[in-house]
């Protein structure tokens, strides 16, 4: 079935917010360009603002040359991109204001509808509930939800109810756009294709895992979101526990989205509750203070616009994970991520037991281990590191370790990789469900969550300052140095 079979109506809501112009518009219009949307599939956006359909385009197109690279938007694929763009100006709040969106959806049945939420969590409810009433909905209309879905278990719990009401579980496609990156769809390739790593992913073989999702930029004028969220809700509840999911779930039975989530779902169910007594050795907080970022100073997270002065919120967390199972027991997997550091970067290092018996020069032991990093973003690649005899007479048996490397734009020619929100919106026009979270799994995670979020709301460990360009808080290095380990790029 090629893509041109897909017919659909593609709504999105809240079409002249940040994340529908920064993101949305630009994925499909990268889509229409790769000839992978029908050819008879609209695009309607919808907002409060005051738009008549020539001044939607002009907004369209002027974000497009804000965030598509120039030689992309050449006029004939802009032209043909703005004839698949329709507007809608409605109150989300008004029944009444949806009748036309009903007409201009109904005047198509073959059509599937798929109603983009790039809004507020707090109005999912409202608009699923006016979609179906004013006659929007049927049986197979698709509706994607943009995190964060609440702010705990409780209140992701009640906006999954509210969604509920009016839509199957397979008809909802909630969206954590680091599964839309082909380096992190590529760890199951990695791991399920590869005897090689098959056979030595577990406890036996593995004495530790790294996973370090840390960005440049710091809260970029969204204080107000931020402040509330921390880079523990931020990042952690999602991206990096599905980073973690996807490296430790054991093998699906199939590639089908229910096989996938069953198995990540395990994984979360399987992590054990940092506990009070724990708080110490487990976690780190903290928050950057001003410094440099390619040489030029940055604020602090207080003297950000809008900073409240009596924030605990932090924008770093360290933490030390273990998994409760058979394939994972005793093997620590540290969790990374923070705003501020010196480098946009995500990465899975996977650290390999030592040989069993040392036969090598003895002031080399240290050296004798292979580490496999997965390099999920930029320089997408992996590489092996491995151990070798260093060349040339008089050298002995003396080892050196080296990587093998994999670089995927030489060994793929990719000029351009596209970004996640492209393969999501693909994904979704063709009704793929695996790269989507289930409400299962959202809810797990939030759970795990809210045990340390609330155990460190009372007791945690304070808040530690590290320099805005630094890797954070020298505590995080203690984390993993009093288990006689480092980070990786510390090696
Ligand atoms: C978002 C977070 O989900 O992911 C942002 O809300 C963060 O705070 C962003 O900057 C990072 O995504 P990426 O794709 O740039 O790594």
């Amino acid at each position: 079935m090629s893509s041109q079979d897909h017919l659909c109506d593609i709504v999105i809501f809240g079409a002249a917010g940040d994340l529908a112009q920064r993101k949305l518009i630009r994925a499909l219009f990268q889509l229409d360009r790769a000839g992978l949307l029908n050819e008879h599939s609209r695009i309607i956006g919808v907002a409060r603002d005051e738009y008549d359909q020539e001044g939607f385009a002009k907004r369209c197109k002027s974000s497009l040359e804000r965030f598509v690279d120039s030689t992309y938007l050449k006029s004939d694929a802009w032209e043909h991109f703005k004839q698949r763009l329709e507007y809608s100006c409605i109150n989300l709040t008004q029944k009444s204001e949806f009748d036309h969106l009903a007409d201009c959806l109904n005047q198509r049945t073959d059509s599937t509808r798929i109603f983009y939420y790039a809004l507020p969590a707090s109005l999912y409810g409202v608009t699923s509930e006016n979609l179906h009433a004013s006659g929007c909905l049927n049986d197979q209309a698709r509706v994607v939800l943009e995190k964060p879905i609440g702010h705990d278990h409780e209140s992701s719990s009640q906006i999954n109810n509210q969604v509920g009401e009016f839509f199957k579980e397979s008809q909802i496609y909630r969206i954590d756009h680091y599964l839309g990156k082909e380096t992190v769809q590529n760890l199951i390739a990695l791991r399920f294709a590869n005897p090689l790593f098959g056979s030595q992913w577990k406890q036996s073989h593995i004495s530790h895992v790294e996973i370090t999702v840390a960005e440049k930029v710091g809260i970029e004028g969204r204080w107000g979101y931020f402040d509330k969220a921390g880079q523990m809700r931020d990042m952690v509840q999602n991206h990096l526990l599905q980073l973690l999911c996807l490296t430790a779930m054991d093998p699906p039975a199939d590639l089908s989205a229910d096989s996938i989530r069953d198995e990540k779902v395990k994984v979360l169910r399987a992590l054990r509750p940092i506990s009070r007594d724990m708080l110490y050795s487990h976690v780190v907080r903290g928050r950057y203070t001003r410094g440099l970022i390619d040489g030029q100073p940055v604020p602090g997270y207080m003297e950000e616009e809008g900073a409240n002065p009596d924030s605990t919120t932090e924008s770093f967390v360290a933490l030390k994970v273990e998994i409760n199972n058979w394939r994972w027991a005793g093997v620590p997997f540290y969790l990374r991520t923070g705003k501020r550091m010196p480098d946009k970067l995500s990465q899975i290092t996977v650290h390999f037991k030592r040989q069993p018996h040392h036969i090598f020069d003895e002031n080399q032991r240290d050296l004798a281990r292979n580490k496999l990093i997965i390099r999920l973003q930029p320089d997408e690649g992996i590489s092996l590191q491995i151990l070798n005899k260093d060349q040339g007479l008089g050298k002995g048996m003396r080892l050196r370790s080296e990587p093998l490397q994999l670089s995927f734009s030489q060994a793929f020619g990719q000029t351009r990789i596209p970004d996640a929100y492209e393969r999501l919106l693909l994904e979704i026009t063709q009704g793929n469900q695996y790269l989507f979270v289930r409400r299962d799994e959202i809810e797990h995670a939030w759970k795990w969550c809210d045990q340390l979020l609330d155990t460190w709301e009372h007791d945690g460990p304070r808040i530690q300052p590290y320099s805005a360009g630094s890797w954070g808080p020298k505590a995080s290095d203690l984390l993993v140095f009093k288990d006689g380990n480092t980070w990786h790029e510390d090696d």
